[in-house]
């Protein structure tokens, strides 16, 4: 019987949760796909006795991470990151992605940019030739939010702030908006991002580029490991 998202998602963390080893500070990325990688890198932890610190991107993987016993610190009482698994949206043939489905890019790409090694946990339906037809997340602050918004419609990038259940502006853990762009395709990743990052108020983009060479794809025939 063919197996359903989630458990292909859950196939690729447990593979992933191999690559932690003992003495590692690891950092843990934030999604459901995570949610299944915290209760097997937690299982490592109680079954082997591994010695880990694990650094959340979301208060959601902190609990968790906390809550099944893996010993965690913030970003910044640790030196460094050995190794960080997340999650993502989207991921090209390239390795370059998108994140940012659940808001928690910003806090994703500064643990992914302070770490050595970075992996990816997907299923397959997740592997696209081009980038965008998942709308792309992006982090603003609330001041000025409108100009922001202007400048990305004139743009022709389809903005769009993004609402939850009750019609209210969702916020990050930093109390910032997210605006997602709905641009179907993106040709251009890095020409994009850095004009991103260049406007003013503007704070993240979720686009993940030259972060990953490691992706753990669950697949109907099991997990694959895909290097660059
Ligand atoms: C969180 O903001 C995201 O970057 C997630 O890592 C990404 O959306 C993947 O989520 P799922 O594992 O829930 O599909």
């Amino acid at each position: 019987m063919a197996m359903d998202q989630n458990e292909l998602k859950k196939t690729a963390a447990i593979k992933a949760a191999e690559f932690v080893e003992d003495g590692m500070i690891v950092g843990l990325g934030t999604g459901s796909t995570v949610t299944f990688l915290v209760e097997a890198i937690a299982k490592r932890v109680q079954e082997e006795g591994l010695h880990i610190t694990g650094v959340a991107t979301s208060k959601r993987t902190g609990k968790q991470a906390k809550s099944l016993g893996i010993p965690m610190k913030t970003i910044d009482e640790v030196p460094h990151v050995d190794l960080t698994i997340d999650g993502a949206d989207e991921v090209d043939k390239n390795f370059q992605g998108i994140k940012g489905g659940g808001a928690a890019h910003a806090f994703e790409k500064v643990v992914a940019t302070s770490s050595t090694k970075n992996i990816w946990i997907v299923d397959e339906t997740k592997l696209v030739d081009t980038l965008g037809k998942f709308p792309l997340p992006l982090e603003v602050i609330p001041y000025g939010s409108t100009k922001v918004f202007d400048r990305l419609q004139n743009e022709g990038l389809n903005p769009k702030f993004r609402l939850n259940d009750d019609g209210e502006r969702v916020k990050t853990h930093s109390d910032n908006y997210v605006i997602d762009l709905y641009m179907g395709h993106i040709d251009h990743p890095h020409l994009l991002a850095n004009w991103l990052i260049s406007q003013v108020g503007l704070l993240e983009h979720g686009l993940f580029l030259d972060i990953v060479n490691t992706v753990v794809v669950g697949t109907q025939d099991g997990p694959k490991i895909l290097e660059a």
